[in-house]
């Protein structure tokens, strides 16, 4: 368990060598705050919502939700029992380390049984080599398991402390899902997709993942998260203090506010697939900080096996797909092993460049 940034960030005075990024990749903390990204409030009529949902995913592919029905006291609750967990003595997380994959980098097992993330330790790249391998060991631990179908056997694989985890989460999780629910089809209805579309085979499962990224002796060396799309449909996350970055179009950098009660939504790549692009993927990155610990939660929503493709409503000879069908699993498979390049899981099924 030394490899837990979270046991070592309290007795370190400098980051070590392996969490160190290259000095041609570092990232500024210090990026402006992005008042202009879209606070969308919820209770206002549908119409306004959904113009401003579409807008906002076009542009950022990221926005926030506001008074949106799920209850500020269960998002605490939320909230404060991933920090408890994270908080735990190393027995009551060691269970969760999976023993015969020794360290094991973040990629979901089929099951999505409960499991605590140990980043990889790489050996240094050599230079001019060519392997798809990150260079570098993220400032962040991370706990997660599915949650849907929520049946008693899935409750019950999750953690017994801290005590009312499996309460407040099982419960979070129905709220979270509804409400990414509620979000798909107010986009299906900007975009003239049948209510329910994502309903189905492209939602049917659902990941709670607790990002913990330590206070950081030296946050310029490091990074929380290194930029990406998320694999998703959709991700809805909760977070605490401020670190969350996402890129907007022209390619500048901006953080994502924290605001108390506020939900992020950040569209995933299968999201832009399925939008045949009408919707993009937030592109976005974590950095540290050297006063607090930040724990992020997050609900993301993806397919099982399924065939994805552009929805064929959006497409016409004006509007041609801009991918192919792919399988969910063939995916994935490239979605973990390429990280080269933001969109290296879709780059085989790209029908322009
Ligand atoms: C993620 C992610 C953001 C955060 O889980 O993919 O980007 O704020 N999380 O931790
Ligand atoms: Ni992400």
């Amino acid at each position: 368990m030394a490899s837990l940034v979270s046991s070592l960030s309290s007795e370190v005075n400098s980051v070590p060598e392996k969490y160190v990024v290259p000095l041609e990749k570092r990232v500024s903390a210090d990026v402006p705050i992005g008042t202009h990204i879209p606070v969308i409030d919820l209770t206002q009529p549908s119409a306004e919502s959904i113009h401003q949902i579409i807008k906002a995913s076009a542009e950022f592919g990221l926005f926030q939700v506001i008074n949106h029905g799920v209850s500020e006291t269960l998002m605490a609750d939320a909230l404060a029992v991933c920090k408890e967990f994270f908080k735990l003595p190393i027995e009551d997380k060691v269970k969760f380390v999976e023993k015969d994959e020794g360290l094991s980098d973040f990629e979901p097992s089929i099951d999505q049984r409960p499991k605590l993330y140990i980043e990889k330790e790489y050996t240094p790249k050599k230079k001019g080599s060519n392997t798809n391998e990150k260079e570098t060991v993220f400032w962040k631990d991370t706990f997660g398991h599915g949650c849907h179908p929520l049946t008693e056997d899935t409750i019950m694989s999750w953690p017994e402390k801290p005590q009312t985890y499996r309460e407040v989460i099982s419960e979070y999780a129905l709220e979270l899902r509804k409400l990414s629910l509620r979000i798909l089809d107010l986009m299906c209805e900007g975009l003239g997709l049948e209510i329910g579309y994502f309903g189905k085979e492209h939602s049917q499962t659902q990941l709670m993942v607790t990002h913990h990224y330590p206070q950081c002796p030296d946050p310029n060396s490091t990074i929380g998260i290194a930029e990406h799309c998320d694999g998703a449909l959709i991700n809805l996350v909760q977070q605490e203090l401020s670190g969350l970055h996402v890129r907007q179009k022209d390619g500048k950098w901006f953080g994502v506010e924290p605001i108390p009660g506020a939900l992020v939504v950040i569209n995933g790549l299968i999201l832009k697939v399925v939008t045949n692009g009408k919707l993009s993927a937030g592109v976005h990155r974590v950095v540290t900080n050297s006063t607090s610990d930040r724990t992020s939660v997050g609900s993301l929503i993806s397919p099982i096996e399924c065939i994805i493709e552009p929805a064929k409503i959006l497409i016409n000879e004006s509007n041609p797909p801009l991918f192919k069908s792919f399988s969910y699993t063939e995916y994935l498979g490239y979605y973990f092993s390429d990280t080269t390049e933001i969109e290296a899981a879709l780059k085989p099924y790209k029908l322009y460049d």
